[in-house]
């Protein structure tokens, strides 16, 4: 299947005005941390204590776009001390379509500690928070997002006794412990998806961006809330990642940036790999 990308250049709040309602299937996005990372030669960032109010019509914005039953990942992550994001998540329910549905937890495998950080801990970790809108979701890819069991699992189903010693969550296929008539199942497509993903930074500089997401994340929520043939969104789109693994998972995709140098790796990347764009 074919599948098209549109990039928009410009401020999200104003872009995404311009798309139709109940539009996009899944919007996977990452903004602005704060004023940490300086991306272009604008006023850059936006401060910690405007930022709840600077980003909640976006995200009202992006529940507006978004299917019944569609998805925002919001990667949402803090900067030192300052609890921004937190006072961002606390708003989402009330003031917006949106509903918290995970908490995922990204866990930047090999993160490379650098600098002295005297008594604070190497942030290793980013959360990342998915609203669905209304009451249940459009969609769930749960074969697509299986992951591998554990040897010592496989190993216990070879030997037929995974059920010994353990107890709860029965009646799912996909689970290894079905106790009832002491069949056990290893569902050969992998266990379901926990809420924890394992996934380097990006380390290469071939697109240049101080801030890309790994091709991963966006894998991860695109497979699992958006339709094959859906569209995805993403409204801070920096060098492109989102855009690029959904045309290639046979999504379309939208995105949005402020600079124009990003928009131009946009295209030169999905245009790489995909050959129907649209701007
Ligand atoms: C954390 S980066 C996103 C990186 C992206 N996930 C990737 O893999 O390349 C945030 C991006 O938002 C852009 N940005 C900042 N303010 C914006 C705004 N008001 N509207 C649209 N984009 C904005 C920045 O230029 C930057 O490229």
């Amino acid at each position: 299947m074919l599948a098209t990308y549109r990039a928009l250049t410009g401020d999200a709040l104003e872009q995404l005005r311009s798309l139709p309602d109940a539009s996009v299937h899944c919007c996977v996005t990452s903004p602005p941390y704060g004023t940490l990372i300086r991306y272009g030669d604008g006023a850059d960032g936006v401060a910690p204590e405007r930022y709840a109010d600077w980003i909640l019509p976006i995200l009202r914005e992006i529940a507006r776009v978004l299917v019944e039953g569609g998805v925002l990942a919001l990667n949402l992550n803090g900067q030192g001390s300052a609890t921004y994001p937190e006072a961002v998540i606390v708003r989402v329910g009330p003031e917006t379509q949106l509903t918290l549905h995970e908490r995922v937890c990204w866990v930047k495998a090999n993160a490379v500690p650098v600098g002295h950080r005297g008594s604070r801990l190497i942030p290793e970790w980013e959360p990342i928070w998915v609203f669905r809108k209304g009451p249940r979701l459009a969609y769930f890819g749960r074969d697509a997002i299986r992951r591998p069991y554990a040897p010592a699992t496989v190993r216990r189903a070879a030997r037929g006794n995974l059920h010994r010693g353990r107890r709860g969550n029965h009646g799912d296929q996909a689970h290894p412990y079905v106790r009832q008539d002491k069949v056990e199942f290893v569902n050969p497509a992998g266990r379901d998806a926990a809420n924890v993903i394992w996934a380097a930074p990006e380390q290469s500089s071939h697109w240049k961006h101080p801030a890309r997401f790994p091709e991963a994340i966006p894998q991860f929520f695109i497979q699992a809330y958006c339709p094959p043939g859906g569209v995805v969104l993403d409204p801070f789109a920096g060098s492109g990642t989102t855009l690029a693994v959904a045309t290639r998972l046979g999504r379309h995709a939208i995105g949005i940036e402020l600079y124009e140098q990003y928009v131009r790796t946009i295209h030169e990347r999905c245009r790489q790999s995909h050959w129907v764009f649209d701007v």
